[in-house]
């Protein structure tokens, strides 16, 4: 049998209608902020992410599905979509529109890790990014409409994680810092933090081994070394916050794993997850866009959301409520009967009824199948519902069948049904 690769899966119905309800919900609240849908290319340049991500990253050095192409160009199916949404900006001059960039995205990212619950090399995100401001309104705004997201797709009991990672004026006197700290006591450390104590010891904060935590405990805090305009940029974002009354959590070892960041990162993390529990995360990352090749400054923050975490969670704290059923289920009893009766199906479908039409011709067959597909009613037509115009309108609940006309058909079930 030929089977899905590792990391990958189908997602089949009834999940795929929770995926569909999130990102109904994802877009409406997308709208309602004014972002507006950048769909950017499932492949990009190597360099697009070598060079945004950051080069001593996991996901870089590990993580990346990173490819020859027949003329000899890098390619890398793309592992997240910042750097991409940020080629895009400087490529199509974006800075030149009015105001802030906000845009959203959503689709399949690829990172070659561990498969485990909630960990997956194909998984998907739904995201945004604000851009053109760096001002702490924005982060918050940007922050809330992360949880909006979240509450409207069905969420709760999440909790928010904020830091701030400093910026280059700060950062390296904290780096040193920390480089110090580690000299002391990288030996008790895992063999990868030990190698990133040399390269990049920020990234020993974001190390998940169980055994390490003790010793990173005892670490410096980022929060002690951020210079006055860090500082009061990271105040301001949590006095927004708390005027939103959105609740969070200051971690000051929430460094993240993509290099881009400046100032504010942000993790939204959820209990029903397991190890693998942030739904969300995101940041600031003022200086992205020149790192990228940009002449003009581009600061700007964003989230993604783990829309694979995100229904994961929600099928674990809620009870069904999502497998769309049908309104109609249609039983013409023979030939004649289907003839007349499929362009009717057509018509009440065309005004937004769900509608099952039968190709099975016996009448208990049908009202089996009625039921299996949750039908609110079922239409029966046979040879004396033809003849006298008026077909046979079953309620599937009660059981109870009354006559109904055609033309008063549409009315008579859109009374009924939640959503028409
Ligand atoms: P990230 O933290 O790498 O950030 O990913 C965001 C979310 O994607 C995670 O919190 C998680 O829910 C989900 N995710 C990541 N890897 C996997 C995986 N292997 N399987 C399933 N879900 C996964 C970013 O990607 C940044 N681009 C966020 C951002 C946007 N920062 C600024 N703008």
């Amino acid at each position: 049998m030929i089977r899905s690769v590792k990391g990958t899966r189908d997602i089949l119905p009834p999940s795929s209608a929770i995926w569909n309800h999130v990102e109904e919900q994802a877009r409406r609240v997308f709208r309602a902020y004014n972002y507006q849908e950048i769909r950017t290319p499932i492949f990009e340049e190597t360099l697009v992410f070598a060079r945004g991500v950051g080069e001593d990253t996991d996901i870089v050095t590990k993580e990346m599905y990173t490819f020859q192409d027949r003329d000899g160009a890098s390619l890398t199916l793309r592992p997240e979509c910042t750097a991409s949404v940020i080629r895009a900006y400087i490529e199509h001059r974006l800075d030149q529109q009015p105001g802030l960039v906000k845009l959203y995205y959503m689709g399949p990212m690829f990172r070659r890790e561990r498969p485990q619950k909630g960990r997956y090399r194909q998984f998907y995100q739904i995201g945004a990014e604000a851009i053109g401001s760096e001002s702490p309104a924005v982060d918050a705004e940007v922050i809330e409409l992360t949880a909006e997201i979240l509450c409207a797709a069905g969420l709760a009991n999440f909790e928010l994680l904020l830091n701030s990672v400093g910026c280059p004026a700060c950062r390296p006197q904290f780096t040193s810092a920390l480089r110090d700290a580690l000299q002391d006591v990288s030996k008790r450390l895992c063999s990868d933090c030990r190698r990133r104590a040399q390269t990049n010891p920020l990234r020993v904060l974001d190390c998940k081994v169980e055994a390490d935590q003790p010793v990173i405990e005892t670490l410096p805090s980022i929060l002690d070394y951020l210079c006055e305009a860090c500082r009061i940029h990271f105040l301001k974002v949590q006095e927004y916050l708390r005027d939103r009354a959105i609740p969070f959590q200051i971690r000051p070892r929430l460094v993240r794993g993509l290099d881009y960041y400046r100032r504010t990162t942000f993790e939204i993390v959820h209990g029903a997850l397991g190890a693998q529990n942030a739904v969300a995360g995101g940041g600031r990352y003022d200086g992205l866009a020149e790192t990228l090749g940009s002449k003009v400054p581009a600061p700007g923050i964003g989230f993604s959301i783990g829309e694979d975490r995100l229904v994961l969670a929600l099928e674990e704290t809620q009870s069904g409520g999502h497998a769309p059923a049908v309104d109609l289920f249609i039983a013409p009893l023979g030939e004649a009967a289907f003839r007349q009766v499929a362009p009717l199906a057509r018509t009440l479908r065309r005004r937004g009824l769900v509608v099952e039409l039968a190709p099975e011709a016996r009448l208990k067959r049908a009202l089996e199948l009625a039921h299996k597909f949750g039908a609110r009613y079922a239409l029966i037509v046979g040879d004396e519902e033809l003849a006298a115009g008026r077909y046979a309108l079953r309620d599937m609940g009660s059981g109870q069948q009354r006559p109904v006309a055609p033309e008063e058909l549409y009315e008579s079930v859109k009374a009924n049904v939640p959503h028409a």
